[in-house]
């Protein structure tokens, strides 16, 4: 590693914030919809809104809620509002956290402690989880100590709910489920597997951190949804991202138990500190303020009006952006995304090449592998692109037919080689270090 010094003297603000303006000129430029995923955003209202409301509590802390009585009145609203929202009956009980991974993290936690607490004879704690589930169920059970056991999709993308009741054993202390998925946008059949968790007595948590925010606004919308949430019997707890189409500043999201009994086997308590009693509701410590009092904001402004609004702009632009994919001649999306993510495939081109070539026109769309294809994250800032987007995206493909061409280079070549190496673990090794040179630092 280079080294870099500390200036001797600071930099002031104002060539500081030049230089900081200088550096975003290569960043993705989501503001003018050209990014799928990453960031939410919902006008400048309400981002201008989020703003003064996180720095009004820019410097509080929420580790100690009870220094800060406004940020517990927020968090406790938040979880109120999010539960009612996920049809939680008065006795769900739940917390903010930093974000989706955190959610999935206390939510298997929550699992392996309350197996620990009933079930002691268990020693290596499993999970059964689709393959679709988000890869921060595996951080967690890497983390946590629980082994995944991983089961197939059907051919719709759901997860195949026989192979999940095959799958659970008397080591078995969580199953999962999402709505929807992160990679094909559809909601997995919940209330079925919910059954098999429940008539086992263990854990069933929905990851609804793409869904928790937009699903209950499609049904309300009159669109056709899959139960999901704390309403269907057996669902233990639900995770639902603020910072996600909740369209909240990052830093927050929510898990949601059925009851308090659920959400104590989360908790960290150390009575024999001499720094003090230490009780702690989630995975970190310091709780930054300003991420609580801007979801509290953006709820309460938004509030269910708004919602809808947003929902039905997002899902009209989602059958457009669909349609137009399907029509173009190679393409096709993949499955029967239930809500505005999805995802589309290709027989005729090396979708690689493909997001390169898209790149190249200013898109940044994420790819997916085993299969290959790429990602659309739809939010409502998109409806004024999907003309654009369709136009390149067809002569971006029409191209690539053209040329005949599937030798790849670049990211390409990266993610073609990374998905078809027989030996996971050589792949491993690359992805490794791909992380080592991204996060070191290069003087420039
Ligand atoms: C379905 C799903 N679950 C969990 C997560 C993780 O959320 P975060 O990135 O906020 O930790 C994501 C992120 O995209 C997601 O799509």
């Amino acid at each position: 590693m280079t080294t870099l010094k500390l200036p001797t003297n600071g930099v002031p603000q104002e060539k500081l914030i030049s230089m900081m303006r200088d550096f975003r000129a290569d960043d993705s430029d989501w503001k003018n919809a050209k990014t799928w995923s990453l960031v939410y955003y919902a006008g400048e209202g309400l981002t201008d809104l989020l703003k003064e409301a996180y720095g009004m509590f820019f410097c509080e802390n929420a580790l100690n809620p009870m220094a800060f009585p406004s940020l517990r009145k927020f968090e406790t609203e938040v979880v109120a509002m999010t539960a009612d929202l996920l049809n939680g009956g008065p006795e769900a009980a739940g917390n903010m956290t930093s974000g989706g991974t955190e959610s999935i993290f206390l939510g298997v936690l929550a699992a392996r402690e309350r197996a620990r607490a009933e079930r002691p004879q268990i020693n290596s704690p499993e999970m059964v989880l689709p393959t679709t589930a988000h890869a921060s169920f595996y951080k967690a059970a890497h983390f946590l100590g629980v082994k995944p056991v991983t089961i197939p999709i059907g051919a719709d993308y759901r997860a195949d709910v026989e192979a999940a009741r095959s799958a659970v054993n008397d080591n078995t202390i969580l199953m999962v489920g999402s709505a929807p998925c992160y990679p094909y946008g559809v909601v997995d059949p919940i209330p079925e597997l919910a059954k098999v968790a429940m008539e086992r007595g263990i854990n069933f948590h929905v990851d609804a951190c793409l869904g928790g925010f937009m699903l209950p606004f499609l049904k309300r919308l009159g669109h056709k949804i899959t139960e999901f949430d704390l309403g269907v019997p057996g669902v233990t707890s639900v995770s639902a991202d603020l910072h996600k189409y909740g369209y909240s500043a990052k830093g927050a999201s929510t898990i949601i138990f059925r009851d308090a009994s659920f959400r104590r086997h989360q908790y960290f308590i150390h009575t024999d500190w001499p720094g003090g009693v230490y009780a702690s509701p989630t995975m970190t410590g310091t709780r930054p303020g300003g991420a609580i009092a801007a979801a509290w904001a953006a709820l309460k402004h938004l509030g269910e009006e708004g919602y809808l609004h947003l929902a039905s702009i997002t899902i009209e632009t989602t059958k457009k952006l669909i349609e137009g994919i399907n029509s173009i001649t190679g393409l096709r999306v993949m499955g029967k995304p239930d809500m505005s993510t999805f995802a589309f495939d290709s027989d005729e081109v090396n979708v690689y090449l493909l997001a390169d070539a898209m790149e190249a026109r200013g898109w940044h769309l994420d790819r997916l592998q085993l299969p290959p294809a790429l990602h659309l994250i739809v939010t409502q800032s998109h409806s004024g692109i999907v003309g654009p987007f369709l136009e390149d995206l067809a002569a971006a493909t029409a191209e690539l037919t053209k040329q005949g061409k599937t030798e790849a280079t670049g990211m390409a070549a990266l993610y073609g080689m990374i998905g078809t190496m027989p030996d996971r673990g050589a792949a491993h090794e690359i992805v490794l270090g791909v992380l080592d040179d991204l996060f070191k630092h290069k003087p420039q």
